[in-house]
């Protein structure tokens, strides 16, 4: 294994280590425990940690929700979405950590039981309660329940004498006042150092690996600005509609579902300057700074897009859902420029693009650089680095060399790191797993601060408002297509895009 190879493991090494070391007793109480969430992701992290043994040696875990089930109810649908390959006896010693609580989310009496709970489960496990121990509050809820659940924790389950720690999955808000509103509400509960807000794109490796690439590599720091890099896309593209959560999807759209969060936290990560130091608040210190630079949107600058059915009636438009406004002017795809005003960036265009029942599934983050300056060789491509999150974590350059042979023409080639060929043997984590560690090592690095989530907002709440007020229709596009018509066409003209 090369040097640089064996670094990197030391420092996985490290992170796991620290997980191991945190030994103290713990209780993690999922809320919305009979969900989609919780089934899908917030159990099967849990059970990938326990498999492990990172989490803490004496944890328990309480599934809380108004759904009346017995226990081995509980365990079948906490267990629904495991993999079936997983060792059986693995999963019966996990289900004999996991309790069940039915009660309502506004009820006194029913957090008070949960709380009886949580204290009988912490003298069968003999922890002496005079030491340090966790209490994780996991919020898998729809949003309008956050605040009732948050004050019933604080009136009647938070245990000072304990480290408490509360997870809040998106949508945090709707737009820059509620989300405001909502940050005053858990803020009158809590403390910023409690609150996890969750973004899992935050939590993928190759999102987490931007900050490695950009600032343990001399070259590609070295190019990181507005005199090499003509311009940056991120394009999040989702083979599948809505199907089945077209109700949910209605009231938020995909600006509010995908691109206010998960890519405009991309996007900071690869704008920001070099934080002073690895510590959480410096991170968050440097994302907020560069988002403060990043101006509003303006409509002439974003292209909407809504899907419709195919001709041979296979897949259904949007609208086609029944859950849906047959008027609806809900936007499915988007795809907005945006300026980052800072030294480093000002000139640069970044383009964000998101969409649902598109041509293929697929994240990712292509910077292009310039055109080669005075260069030997005329009409040369430009260089491009990529970074794919999904679904084949990679890193490739473009790069141009000759074509090998007697031949002296040139060819795009590429300098491909593709982390199934170079790391077949170790399995990517979910996203999901890493972010529920996070939480039990109390590290806020990959977690969004409120005054993130504020800049966040102030970007696009004049954009999605104006789309509101003034009823802008989407442009149709058909299930399974790239997009509206021009959806190319737009980046090259807007952005100066070359194809390469
Ligand atoms: P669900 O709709 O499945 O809700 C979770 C649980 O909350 C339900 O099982 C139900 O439990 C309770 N619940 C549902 N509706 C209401 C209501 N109107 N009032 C009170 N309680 C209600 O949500 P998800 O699990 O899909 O999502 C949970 C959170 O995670 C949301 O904030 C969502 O945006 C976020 N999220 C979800 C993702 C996913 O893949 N599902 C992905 C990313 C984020 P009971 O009736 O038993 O109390
Ligand atoms: C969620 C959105 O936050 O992210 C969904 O609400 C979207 O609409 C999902 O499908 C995408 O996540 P991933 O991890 O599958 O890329």
């Amino acid at each position: 294994m090369s040097k640089v190879a064996s670094h990197s493991f030391a420092s996985l090494t490290c992170a796991i280590d620290r997980a191991a070391k945190n030994d103290m007793p713990t209780t993690i109480v999922v809320f919305g425990a009979s969900g989609d969430l919780a089934k899908k992701k917030t159990f099967p992290a849990l059970f990938h940690l326990f498999e492990q043994n990172l989490l803490p040696k004496r944890t328990r875990i309480i599934g809380y929700a108004r759904t009346h089930m017995t226990v081995e109810d509980f365990h079948k649908r906490a267990t629904s979405h495991f993999n079936p390959q997983a060792d059986k006896s693995s999963i019966d010693k996990f289900l004999g950590i996991c309790e069940y609580v039915s009660g309502k989310y506004d009820v006194d009496e029913d957090f008070q039981r949960l709380r009886s709970e949580i204290d009988r489960l912490e003298q069968e496990s003999n922890i002496d309660t005079s030491c340090e121990r966790i209490h994780v509050y996991y919020m898998a809820l729809p949003p309008s329940v956050f605040v009732d659940v948050a004050t019933q924790i604080k009136n009647n389950v938070y245990d000072e004498s304990c480290t408490n720690r509360v997870v809040i999955e998106k949508p945090f808000g709707h737009d820059l006042e509620s989300s405001r509103q909502l940050s005053k509400d858990i803020g009158g509960l809590f403390e910023e150092s409690e609150v996890f807000r969750i973004d899992h794109y935050l939590g993928k490796e190759m999102v987490k690996n931007i900050m490695t690439l950009r600032f343990a590599n001399v070259f590609y720091e070295a190019v990181w600005d507005r005199h090499y890099i003509s311009n940056i896309q991120i394009t999040f593209k989702e083979p599948f509609g809505t199907e089945g959560r077209g109700g949910y999807f209605d009231q938020f759209g995909i600006i509010r579902d995908v691109m206010q969060n998960h890519l405009l936290q991309v996007l900071s990560i690869v704008a920001m300057n070099q934080p002073k130091s690895l510590s959480a608040e410096d991170i968050r210190d440097s994302k907020t700074e560069v988002l403060k630079r990043i101006l509003p949107i303006q409509l002439e600058d974003t292209m909407l897009g809504q899907y419709v059915g195919t001709s041979d009636g296979g897949k259904p438009g949007y609208k086609d859902d029944d859950t849906v406004p047959k008027d609806s002017i809900t936007p499915t795809f988007a795809q907005c420029v945006m300026h980052v005003d800072n030294d480093r960036w000002r000139g640069v265009p970044w383009v964000i693009k998101a969409g649902k029942a598109l041509d293929e599934a697929k994240m990712l983050i292509r910077i292009q650089f310039k055109d080669m300056p005075n260069s030997l060789f005329p009409n040369l491509a430009r260089n491009e680095l990529v970074i794919q999150v999904s679904p084949k974590e990679s890193v490739y350059i473009k790069t141009i060399v000759k074509e090998p042979g007697l031949s002296t023409n040139l060819a795009m080639s590429e300098l491909d790191l593709t982390y199934k060929t170079r790391y077949h043997d170790i399995k990517i984590p979910d996203a999901y797993a890493t972010l529920i560690l996070d939480v039990l090592n109390g590290d806020h690095s990959n977690f969004v601060r409120s005054d993130e989530l504020d800049e966040a907002w102030r970007i696009f709440t004049p954009l999605l408002h104006q789309i509101e007020n003034d009823r802008v229709k989407p442009l149709p596009y058909k299930y399974g297509s790239s997009g509206p018509e021009g959806v190319y066409q737009f980046v090259e003209d807007r952005v100066g895009y070359k194809r390469t």
